[in-house]
This record gives C-alpha cells, structure tokens and sequence, in this order.
C-alpha cells in the first residue's frame, strides 16, 4: 500500500502499529479514505478533511437540511451544556472543543500543517469520508466540458467507484456509512463512560430509523426541492446492515473493555442482544453473507479478556456486511418486513421538520 496516513497524534507507537494493521484491513473493504483508532473504530481522517463548503457549492440542499439537525448542532452547543463540562472536569480536561476526547465524535477536526482545530459539528464527511482524495474524481463528469446532464452512465458507475477506492463512503454501499454512524453511537471509550459518566452509547440505535427521520437528506431525485423516502426494498437492506454494523461496533467496543463495569457490561449486553436480532434474520433469510456473520458471531463469547477472539470476530461480521450491502437485493427481502419500524418511530419524523 503506498499511500501514508498519519494517524492521529495522541496515539502511541504500539497502536500506530495496530492502526496500520487496520488500515490495511479497510482499504481491503473499501474504505481508504478512513483511518481507524486503535480499537478498529472508523474515523474521518483529519488530514484530508475539506469542511463542509467544500460541498455547498453543489450540495446547498443537503447543506440545509444537515443545518437543521443536532450533527450541526452539537458545535454551538456542546461546550454550553453542563453535563458536556461536568464530563469534561471528571476526566481533568480543560476544553470541550480542544479535546481529542470529545472532538473525535462530536466534531470535524481538520489538520493543517500538523494542527488540528475543528471546522463543524458531525458533517458530511464525518459519514461520507474525508474527501480531499476523492472530490475531483466525485465531480468530474467525463473531462473539462463535460456536464452532469452530458454523462453517460458507464461513466457515471466508473466515476462512483473511482470516488469510493479514493476514500468516499457513497450510499451505494450502506455498510460504509453505517460503520461511521455506529463507531460515535456506540460511544466506545471506556474511560469517558466510566470515569466522565458518558452515556454509553445510544441504547436504542437502529440505522432505519436513526436515518430515515430527521438527518433524510435524499434529494438529488427532486433536484433539492423533495426529500424522497428510501424505498422499501433499500430499507430492507438498511436494516440488516444497520444489525450487523451495529453488532462488530459492539463487539470491537467489549474487546476493548478492561473492567467489568457500566462500559463493558453495557457493550456486551448490546453485543448480545443484536446476536439475537442477527440469528433471527438468519432464521427467515436464506442469504450465504448473514449466514456467515451468524456463524462468527454465535462462535465467540462476550466477556473480559477475549479480545483477540472478539476483533476477529467482528472483522469477519465486516466483511460479510460489506459484502452483503454490496449484493443484497431488496426485492428478495420481503421477509424483513416484518421487522422494520413504522415511520412514526422514525427519529423526528421528516413531515415535523
Ligand atoms: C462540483 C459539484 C460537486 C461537489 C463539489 C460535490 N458534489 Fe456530491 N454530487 C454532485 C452531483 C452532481 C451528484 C449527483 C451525481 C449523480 O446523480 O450521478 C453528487 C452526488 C453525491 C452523493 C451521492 C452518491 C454519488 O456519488 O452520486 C454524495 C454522497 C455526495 N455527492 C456527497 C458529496 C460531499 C460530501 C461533498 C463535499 C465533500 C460533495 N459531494 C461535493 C456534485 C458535487
Ligand atoms: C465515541 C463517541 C463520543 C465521544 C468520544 C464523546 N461523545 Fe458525547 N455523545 C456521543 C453520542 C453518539 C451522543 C448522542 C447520544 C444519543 O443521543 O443517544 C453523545 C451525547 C453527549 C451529550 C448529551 C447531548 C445532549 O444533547 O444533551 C453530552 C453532554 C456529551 N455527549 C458530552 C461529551 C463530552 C464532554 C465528551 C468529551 C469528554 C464527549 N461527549 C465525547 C458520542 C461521543
Ligand atoms: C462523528 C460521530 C457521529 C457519526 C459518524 C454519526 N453520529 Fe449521529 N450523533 C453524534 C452525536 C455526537 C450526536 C449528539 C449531538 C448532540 O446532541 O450534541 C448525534 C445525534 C444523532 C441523532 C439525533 C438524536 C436525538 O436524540 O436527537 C440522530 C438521529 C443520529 N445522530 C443519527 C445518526 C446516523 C443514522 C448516523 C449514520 C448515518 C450518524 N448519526 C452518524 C455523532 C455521530
Ligand atoms: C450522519 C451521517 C451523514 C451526514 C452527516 C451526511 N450524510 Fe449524506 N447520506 C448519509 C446516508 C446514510 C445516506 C443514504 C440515505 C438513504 O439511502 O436513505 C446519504 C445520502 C447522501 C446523498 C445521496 C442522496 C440521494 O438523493 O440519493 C447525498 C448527495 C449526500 N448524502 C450528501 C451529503 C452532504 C453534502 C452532506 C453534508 C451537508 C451529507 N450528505 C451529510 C449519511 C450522512
């Protein structure tokens, strides 16, 4: 591999170690753009972040409703909130906003020439990945004169999987969005949930219902005047990726448990619940990726001191993922309908906004 990533600072050179390990693992999956931490969690690369005006000259529309939500938020208020500084104290630091801590999740930080600040709250590229290496492949039509509208479609398919080998996480694979969303919402940092009394993750996370509310932003179709729903047969695959992305974050976040205490027992007790929800996919979908995934999940134990046999684990639920977003076919999934949630329970319902 010969592109250089610069992991982040505070990581010491045993993890850079295990990082680059990682990194060789996601590039594999498709993800270049993406660094991982040293418990095999998704970040944005800070290095190749744009900031978000980088897409608002094409993306005014999705810039709009992304304002609207508390991604954006989260920027100008987190540092005001008193149980953001009440957490802070417990863990002795100084600043919301200046803390790797904190702005690993709750911001977009940007590096330049070897400083970091922060540019956002959780932006585009939080969820669509660093974008310095794949924007001009993203908006290049097919040569200088070439517009959109001119495009043909072998270009267009070729353009969407130069953008993804160059670090895009595109929607044209849910899976490489949806590690993104559960590497913040399982808050995998035991310190930060033990010690700074952190929620230990968003209990009650699925990917349907999590995207199809308040953060919706389908608008190309409309041109940016409609946010469109997502059709049922992609809902059907979104679900069964959100099961198994949330599943290997929850498992890479109990190996990373060092104590049998609200950190881990809350890891592994939401690692075991969605091996529930995984079987019973399995059980009415006859599928070789979920079958696979099952079958690594069932083979490991969820305790302390099993790490090594957990990231395993979970690297192989990844790949199956992958895999399955890239394959899967809605319209054979009828199955899972049964399984996925009424709009009403969508986060903040889209017709509220
Ligand atoms: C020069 C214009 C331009 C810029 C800059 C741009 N985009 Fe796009 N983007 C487009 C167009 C046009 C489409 C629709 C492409 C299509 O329908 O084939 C698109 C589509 C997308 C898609 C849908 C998947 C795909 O590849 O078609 C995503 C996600 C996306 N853009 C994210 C971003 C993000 C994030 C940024 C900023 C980092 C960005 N774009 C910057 C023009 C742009
Ligand atoms: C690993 C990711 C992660 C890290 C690191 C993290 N948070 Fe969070 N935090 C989240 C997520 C995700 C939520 C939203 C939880 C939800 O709504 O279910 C959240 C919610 C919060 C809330 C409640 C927000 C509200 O609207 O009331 C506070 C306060 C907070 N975090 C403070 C902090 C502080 C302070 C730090 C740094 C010391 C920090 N967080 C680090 C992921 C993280
Ligand atoms: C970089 C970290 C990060 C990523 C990636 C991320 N989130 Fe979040 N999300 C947060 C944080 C932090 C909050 C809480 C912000 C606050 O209230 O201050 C949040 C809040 C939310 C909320 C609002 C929750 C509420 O109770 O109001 C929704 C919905 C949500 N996220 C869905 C998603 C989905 C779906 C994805 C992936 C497609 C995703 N998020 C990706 C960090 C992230
Ligand atoms: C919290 C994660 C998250 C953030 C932040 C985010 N996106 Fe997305 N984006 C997604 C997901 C998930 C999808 C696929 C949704 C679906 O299929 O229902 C998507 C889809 C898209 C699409 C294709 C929509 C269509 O009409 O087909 C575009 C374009 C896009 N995003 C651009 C952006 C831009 C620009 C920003 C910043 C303003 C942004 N996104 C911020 C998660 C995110």
């Amino acid at each position: 591999m010969k592109r250089k990533i610069k992991p982040f600072r505070v990581i010491g050179a045993a993890a850079a170690f295990a990082l680059l390990a990682l990194v060789c693992v996601l590039s594999a999956l498709g993800a270049e753009g993406t660094v991982a931490d040293e418990n095999g969690f998704a970040r944005c690369d800070p290095t190749k972040v744009m900031g978000a005006e980088a897409c608002a000259k094409c993306h005014e529309a999705e810039i709009n409703v992304w304002h609207t939500t508390p991604h954006f938020g989260t920027f100008d208020t987190l540092h005001r909130k008193p149980e953001a500084k009440q957490i802070a104290e417990k863990l002795g630091l100084r600043s919301v906003k200046r803390n790797e801590t904190c702005t690993k999740c709750h911001y977009t930080p940007q590096e330049v020439d070897g400083r970091q600040r922060i540019v956002a709250g959780v932006s585009c590229e939080s969820c669509h990945g660093a974008a310095r290496d794949w924007i001009d492949v993203h908006s290049d039509y097919g040569g200088e004169n070439v517009t959109k509208e001119m495009e043909t479609p072998a270009h267009r398919e070729q353009r969407i999987k130069a953008a993804v080998a160059a670090g895009m996480n595109n929607p044209a694979n849910l899976y490489s969005i949806a590690r993104q969303c559960l590497a913040c919402h399982t808050a995998p940092d035991e310190q930060l949930v033990n010690v700074g009394g952190h929620a230990a993750g968003t209990e009650d996370f699925e990917l349907v219902a999590w995207s199809q509310g308040m953060i919706l932003h389908n608008l190309l179709e409309s041109g940016g005047t409609m946010i469109a729903p997502s059709p049922i047969e992609r809902l059907r695959v979104m679900y069964v990726v959100g099961v198994m992305a949330d599943l290997e974050a929850s498992m890479r976040a109990t190996a990373a448990a060092t104590q049998k205490a609200t950190y881990g027992v809350t890891a592994a007790r939401r690692a075991a619940g969605l091996k529930k929800r995984l079987y019973a996919i399995s059980e009415i979908v006859d599928n070789p990726q979920i079958a696979a995934a099952t079958k690594a999940a069932l083979a490991v134990e969820l305790k302390l001191n099993n790490s090594e046999a957990l990231r395993s684990a979970a690297d192989e639920i990844a790949r199956q993922a992958y895999e399955f977003a890239a394959t899967a076919d809605g319209a054979q999934l009828a199955a899972i309908d049964q399984l996925l949630p009424k709009p009403e329970a969508y986060k903040w319902e889209a017709a509220k906004r």
